[in-house]
């Protein structure tokens, strides 16, 4: 049965990023004490750039990573790992140099695979997801066409990690980061919507007045492959962590 995510709706962007990192922080912890590891599902973009401040910070605070194992949600392909805009060198820029989570444990898709290699790389980024238990919490910002990591408009809900196609606007976006839309990336790797419905949890981060009408669309009933976002309604267990701006367009 479709159910809509639920929402919270918070005055600020730190402070919905505050309420999602101590969310994280609470797993963690809680894991560790069990003995556990924790497998989270993150994601890249200028978004979550707030939630992995905070978790640095908790971590300056005495929170370990040392349970944690991380799988990225996508890579622009064909950027090697040391390119400035690529989503390995943002993720340790933002979140890993400043944790204590074992280099083995992070998992990010590899965009300098060869074209004839990527079939079996995503099957095995898949694999090595599955090996892990399963992702626990997976993090997502939300595009401007609705696209979940690069599940752009018209994405099938069934697909697992496999290369995909950038829609225009995400090209647009990127453009100024790249010094021009002729040099962002064509193609990307990324975890499909199949993946990301198999986490066990979702929190979808969006803020900002340019994110206000698509957080509507995606938390309007209505599954439609055009706003990829709509399919977190297929997900039972899935929060929106709004900033007041991102939220004005709800009723
Ligand atoms: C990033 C990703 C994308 C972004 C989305 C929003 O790993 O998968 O779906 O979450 O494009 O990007 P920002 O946060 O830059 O608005």
């Amino acid at each position: 049965m479709p159910q809509l995510p639920a929402h919270r709706i918070f005055p600020t962007p730190d402070a919905a990023s505050e309420a999602l990192a101590a969310e994280i922080g609470d797993l963690v912890s809680t894991r560790a004490s069990e003995g556990r590891t924790v497998v989270l599902g993150l994601a890249t973009g200028s978004t979550p750039i707030r939630l992995y401040a905070e978790l640095a910070r908790l971590h300056r605070e005495g929170l370990s990573f040392a349970n944690v194992i991380t799988f990225n949600l996508d890579e622009y392909l064909g950027l090697e790992r040391d390119h400035p805009e690529s989503y390995w060198q943002f993720m340790h820029l933002r979140l890993f140099d400043h944790i204590d989570i074992p280099p083995g444990n992070i998992h990010i898709p590899d965009g300098g695979i060869p074209d004839e290699e990527l079939e079996g790389y995503c099957a095995g980024y898949e694999k090595a997801i599955s090996e892990a238990g399963g992702i626990d919490l997976q993090v997502l910002g939300i595009g401007r066409n609705g696209h979940i990591g690069f599940n752009e408009p018209g994405a099938a809900p069934d697909l697992p990690t496999h290369v995909t196609e950038l829609n225009e606007v995400t090209i647009g976006d990127a453009a100024e980061a790249f010094g021009g839309g002729a040099n962002v990336p064509r193609r990307a790797i990324t975890m499909g919507v199949k993946t990301i419905l198999e986490a066990r949890r979702v929190a979808l981060l969006a803020f900002g007045e340019s994110k206000a009408e698509i957080v509507r669309r995606a938390l309007t009933p209505g599954i439609t492959p055009q706003v990829p976002a709509t399919y977190l309604q297929l997900h039972p267990d899935s929060t929106c962590f709004l900033d007041q701006d991102a939220a004005t367009q709800l009723g």
